[in-house]
């Protein structure tokens, strides 16, 4: 089991969960972060830093939010690894009040 980056995320990117992860898990998108899962050692230390509790325990993902289990393992394959904590993205505060935001996803 790993840990997943979900919907909440997505056009906010604040980043606090990278800097606490000690195998720099974490895979960057465009608009969105996940976590690849052959690096996360499932220590949970990066879910209370997220802003926007983006971030599960595998078996914890929401029903709603199941898919993203696969995307995270999908995308980490082909974004680049992010080890430093930067700048949110423009907006990320409005975006975080944002629910359904899915198709905003940018590959
Ligand atoms: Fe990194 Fe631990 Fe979060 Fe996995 S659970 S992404 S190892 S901080
Ligand atoms: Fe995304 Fe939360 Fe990390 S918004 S980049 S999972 S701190």
């Amino acid at each position: 089991m790993t840990f997943v980056v979900t919907e909440s995320c997505i056009r906010c990117k604040y980043t606090d969960c990278v800097d606490v992860c000690p195998t720099d898990a974490f895979r960057e998108g465009p608009n969105f972060l996940v976590i690849a899962p052959d690096d996360c050692i499932d220590c949970g230390v990066c879910v209370p830093e997220c802003p926007v509790q983006a971030i599960y325990a595998g078996e914890d993902v929401p029903p709603d939010q199941q898919d993203f289990t696969a995307l995270n393992a999908e995308l980490a394959q082909q974004w680049k690894p992010i080890t430093r904590t930067k700048p949110a993205l423009p907006d990320a505060d409005a975006w975080a009040a944002v629910a359904a935001k899915r198709d905003l996803l940018q590959r």
